[in-house]
């Protein structure tokens, strides 16, 4: 269950006060968008009735016709179970969430995957000891080479079952949403 004052409390402070005390220095209204697991218009209701400005909603559009990804990725998220899904350290310096695949199994036995051709594409990311080049691994698996590279997903991923059209996912959450509000 998502709670949007666990969402946005930032170090104990008081959030809502915090907020305020950003709109008041910038005279402007702070818009409030939560993302993670969001994956149905009743748990957008909740949100929005909690004071969400709106969502930001990534998963749920993987295994789309319109997604540009190879199906491969897009097969990968529908056939995933709750327990294939696990946080993995990335290059960015933070926990991303992965499907654990044969990349990611080879990522965490050898601690280090060699890197060629680096472009510094982010300043984090240090190539001497970056645990795999994040570019390199979202470029194969979003190509189909889903064992050789990162097949990132949302805590939610397994729920999703089959392939849909965008607007069929869209008009499913504004509806269920509409009914929850
Ligand atoms: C395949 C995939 C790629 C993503 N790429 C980016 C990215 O490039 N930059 C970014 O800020 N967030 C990225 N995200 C994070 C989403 O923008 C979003 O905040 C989060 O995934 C929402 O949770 P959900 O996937 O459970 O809906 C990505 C998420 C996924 C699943």
């Amino acid at each position: 269950m998502h709670n949007i004052s666990k969402i946005y409390k930032l170090k104990g402070k008081d959030e809502k006060k915090e907020l305020k005390s950003w709109e008041e220095k910038y005279k402007k209204t702070i818009p409030i968008f939560v993302a993670g697991g969001i994956d149905s218009g009743k748990k957008i209701a909740e949100l929005i009735k909690q004071g969400a400005t709106g969502v930001q909603i990534a998963t749920p559009f993987i295994a789309t016709y319109e997604c540009d990804a190879a199906q491969e990725f897009k097969d990968m998220v529908i056939q995933c179970q709750a327990e294939d899904i696990e946080l993995v350290s990335s290059p960015a310096g933070m926990p991303g969430r992965a499907i654990v695949n044969d990349f990611v199994k080879k990522t965490r036995e050898t601690g280090n995957i060699c890197m060629k051709n680096c472009l510094h594409c982010m300043i984090p990311c240090n190539p001497e000891n970056t645990p795999y080049c994040i570019s390199e691994a979202l470029i194969q698996s979003v190509k189909g080479n889903v064992d050789n590279g990162l097949v990132f997903v949302g805590s939610q991923a397994a729920r999703i079952h089959e392939m849909k059209h965008v607007d069929e996912v869209i008009q499913e959450y504004i509806e269920e949403m509409e009914e929850n509000l």
